[in-house]
């Protein structure tokens, strides 16, 4: 959440800084701002730093609401009429910092937007994450006499760095003087008028990567702002900082160690982080999910008949060994996680323990070394979820981190990882990369079977080892699930094809409710959790899941005229008990939708639904991830006749570095 963009070089910062937060947009923010430097651009990259034509005032343009408030500020207030008259003489704004702000100390106001300044207007400080120890930092300075203008945390840093420099220090020793007094998550950008052509960094727990551009050196939150410029990235870690000038980057520790860093190059195109033609993001990614599916069984399901090739350190014995498996994550990673537990223990034999992370992290888990934790994550950055990993370790827990962005924390923390390889997501409301986080755990509970069914035989043969127990129709699911897989690419393009996915009684039938209920049982409940939330997060619709059967314990009673349920149909064996639960429904004049193949609503037994979201064939333990694209189909048509920003839910961000 919240984004940070910077730049030094030749060119002109403003429209650049601009396009940066628009690409960071999605992040989730309620304010917005920038701060500038004068430089002199045009004549290479060392006017900067050349004797300045205009004095070196920092700038400052912020506003609450959408970037469009802060575009119409700075139209209507060029950041050149604070230059008193210099702007003839060729003086433009090349070094410069923006912020998109998620409010956590203090309402979103123009006043609580970043960039936060000193007293003497002399720093200008971006900040994403907490400072905790806030309040006593602000006590100190305030009993020195500082004026604070904001209710921010990160306001306490631009004054630290003032003091800093007032005792003569340069801006190096200043920049690690105040992140030593910092607790808590930042990931910062700073610039001062006493050395104009410079952004100053520090990382701790939130993400910022570093770019160079062809003509000056660039910052972000998130890799999608830096596209346009490079593909070339300088991951700052944990406890480091750096200083860019327009022509080069230096990095260093929080211990003012020099460090040396490699770039890594990003394999994300910019088109993927582009609509290309689909009306929003969230419809693209959609579109885009037959691509990613092609592309993770191309990468971790080699044709030679010996399933999954996942690359994973860890041998058949070492499986076998397993005594638990933690899943740990949060949201609709969480979600991929919960239906995952059912194909691990159904296919592989193995007990999982499924939490999510903001729980997991606080209540104490049982963990033994002999487990392992398998953590699910888009961004990589989820604060709740990279603590859950970071406990995990902390207790020789084994971890594997199922990850999207590569370079990302949780990535690099844990101790194996598999990519979802499902490219830059850019609407908040994640649906190509839940649907790839299913695939990568379909693909693992295969070979997690495999590795313990191998085992199994290979103590049976020898006898008196450790016994793994495989549950009876094991094999049937294991066939079955990877037979589905390998056809799930085409069966998404079928559904996603069809001219009529969800007839539009169910669209307006939701869209006018105020209340939906999603029901299922086993896979079906995993699917019905997240269809819940994708429809709560995108449309401002009351939704909730339930196991089918808990129905008639309490939720029932919620059940009036026309209620919406929704009750997924996928699981063969269990289609005749959900469809016993939507008549219990039905009789208290609810309004009942099935989901499913079209076998499961043939016999009379269904005739009584109102509607039905067909999926096309597909073996059974792979369906619901064939009801996911469908159920987003229907969440996504609901917000659009309901007019809701599709991509930018209100009071969300794409990725949660707080706790
Ligand atoms: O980046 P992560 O997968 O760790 O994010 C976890 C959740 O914040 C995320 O899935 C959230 O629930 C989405 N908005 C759901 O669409």
């Amino acid at each position: 959440m919240c984004g940070i963009i910077g730049y030094t070089g030749a060119r002109a910062t403003l429209p650049l800084l601009l396009e940066g937060l628009a690409r960071l947009e999605y992040r989730g923010y309620d304010s917005a701002g920038v701060a500038l430097l004068p430089g002199r651009g045009g004549d290479g990259i060392l006017a900067t730093r050349q004797v300045m034509m205009a004095p070196a005032t920092i700038v400052v343009r912020k506003a609450a609401g959408r970037l469009d408030r802060l575009q119409q500020l700075l139209r209507k207030h060029p950041p050149e009429q604070d230059l008193n008259g210099f702007t003839g003489s060729g003086v433009i704004f090349t070094t410069g910092i923006g912020h998109t702000r998620w409010a956590t100390h203090g309402p979103p106001t123009d006043s609580n937007a970043h960039p936060h300044l000193d007293c003497r207007r002399r720093v200008a400080v971006v900040h994403n994450g907490i400072i905790e120890n806030t309040l006593s930092l602000r006590e100190e300075l305030l009993s020195r006499g500082h004026r604070f203008t904001s209710e921010t945390d990160t306001e306490v840093i631009a004054h630290l760095l003032e003091e800093a420099l007032a005792t003569g220090q340069g801006m190096y020793c200043a920049w690690l003087q105040v992140v030593a007094r910092l607790k808590g998550a930042f990931a910062l950008a700073a610039l001062t008028a006493d050395a104009p052509g410079s952004i100053w960094l520090a990382r701790f727990s939130s993400p910022l990567v570093v770019g160079r551009g062809a003509d000056g050196w660039l910052v972000a939150s998130d890799i999608p702002a830096l596209l346009p410029y490079t593909r070339e990235v300088y991951v700052l870690q944990d406890r480091e900082a750096a200083e860019l000038l327009p022509d080069q980057a230096r990095f260093f520790s929080f211990n003012g160690e020099s460090l040396t860093k490699v770039p890594q190059t990003v394999a994300w195109e910019l088109e993927q982080a582009e609509k290309g033609g689909f009306p929003d993001f969230m419809l693209k990614e959609i579109h885009e999910e037959p691509a990613v599916v092609r592309r993770l069984l191309t990468r971790y399901y080699p044709a030679t008949g010996d399933g999954p090739d996942l690359g994973l350190p860890w041998g058949d014995g070492w499986w076998a060994q397993r005594r638990k498996l933690w899943i740990v994550a949060s949201g609709t990673a969480a979600h991929a996680g919960l239906m995952a537990k059912y194909w691990l223990e159904r296919v592989a034999g193995l007990p999982v323990e499924f939490d999510v992370a903001s729980e997991f992290r606080t209540r104490e888990p049982l963990l033994s070394q002999r487990d392992l934790a398998l953590v699910i994550s888009q961004s990589g950055e989820t604060a709740d979820t990279l603590a859950g990993l970071r406990l995990c370790r902390a207790r020789g827990v084994p971890t594997l981190g199922i990850v999207n962005v590569p370079t990302s924390s949780i990535a690099r923390e844990s101790a194996a990882v598999l990519l979802t390889e499902a490219g830059p997501e850019i609407a908040v409301a994640s649906t190509k990369a839940y649907v790839a986080q299913l695939v990568v755990l379909a693909l693992l509970a295969l070979r997690v079977a495999q590795a313990r069914a191998r085992h199994a035989a290979g103590v049976a043969a020898e006898a008196g080892g450790t016994p793994v127990v495989l549950p009876e129709d094991s094999g049937t699911w294991r066939q079955q699930l990877e037979r589905g897989l390998t056809v799930l690419p085409t069966a998404i393009e079928e559904l996603l094809g069809r001219q009529v996915v969800i007839d539009p009684r169910i669209v307006e039938k939701l869209a006018s409710s105020e209340h939906v209920f999603y029901i299922g049982r086993g896979l079906d409940y995993a699917a019905a959790v997240e269809a819940a939330l994708k429809l709560k997060e995108i449309t401002y619709i009351h939704a909730e899941a339930y196991a089918a059967g808990e129905l008639k314990h309490g939720p029932l009673a919620l059940i009036g005229p026309g209620t919406p349920v929704v009750g997924i149909l996928t699981q063969d064996e269990l289609i005749s008990r959900t469809l016993a639960n939507l008549h219990e429904v039905k009789a208290r004049h609810g309004w009942v939708v099935g989901v499913g193949p079209q076998h499961a609503v043939a016999s009379d037994e269904a005739a009584f639904l109102d509607a039905y979201i067909q999926i096309p064939p597909l073996p059974g333990p792979a369906r619901p991830v064939l009801a996911a694209p469908a159920l987003q189909l229907l969440a996504y048509m609901v917000a659009r006749a309901r007019g809701t920003d599709v991509d930018r839910p209100r009071n969300l961000a794409k990725s949660v570095t707080v706790e």
